[in-house]
């Protein structure tokens, strides 16, 4: 069969997120250890040098002060050697002054790439699609996002989502459509009859039992 690659495996919602130890351009680091107590953005792109990638890389590095004011480190992998990384990150700081100061894997033997299903043949057999992993900080995998080489990513939605997980864990509810920070979010249904009666007499804004909104 075609584009079968039994090495590759692709890490799901729920799942804890495969540990590795890997190079990078702020140093060695092992991944659970950069894990622990944050949320992790974890990120591929294809190759260093392209130019989608370069907007994305700059996408990231201009957002680090959001990212780190939601308790949330950034990290990126593409399958380049070290050197290419550091010159590409030198590059894009002497022609723009965007400084990419979060760690970029090199992910030179795609062991990473491959344990992230990051390496989808049936797009390329050597680069990287564009992968977001977010990462609780008891290190599950709560969102993944991929994207094929040719489409940049949405920092809107990477920030969203990231926001929309954050919310929904400290206030036990689920968020709508389109929802954005500020709007009413979705009340757990109720799960017995009792709860069903006082949801009728509640102040929700209902549409129908099933479906009650609220302002946080
Ligand atoms: C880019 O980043 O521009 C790119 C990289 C690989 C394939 C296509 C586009």
């Amino acid at each position: 069969m075609e584009n079968l690659d039994t090495n590759n495996t692709m890490p799901r919602i729920g799942d804890f997120a495969p540990d590795f130890e890997a190079v990078t351009t702020t140093g060695n680091l092992k991944f659970s250890e950069f894990n622990k107590g944050s949320w992790v953005v974890f990120f591929s792109h294809p190759a260093d040098f392209t130019p989608v990638c370069t907007t994305e890389m700059s996408g990231f590095a201009l957002e680090k002060d959001f990212f780190s004011a939601h308790n949330a480190k950034l990290i990126g992998l593409s399958i380049d050697s070290i050197h290419a990384h550091i010159a590409w990150v030198n590059a894009v700081n002497e022609k723009t002054g965007v400084l990419f100061e979060f760690p970029i894997i090199a992910d030179i033997d795609m062991s990473v790439s491959k344990l992230y299903g990051m390496l989808q043949p049936g797009e390329s057999e050597t680069a990287a699609v564009r992968a977001v992993f977010i990462i609780d900080p008891v290190g599950k995998v709560r969102l993944v996002m991929y994207y094929p080489l040719n489409v940049g990513r949405n920092m809107d939605e990477i920030k969203r989502t990231l926001l929309a997980l954050q919310v929904s864990d400290e206030h036990k509810v689920a968020m709508p459509l389109n929802w954005q920070p500020g709007d009413k979010v979705i009340v757990p249904a109720p799960k017995t009859i009792e709860a069903l009666a006082e949801r009728k007499n509640s102040n929700l804004e209902m549409v129908d039992w099933y479906l009650a909104k609220k302002e946080l």
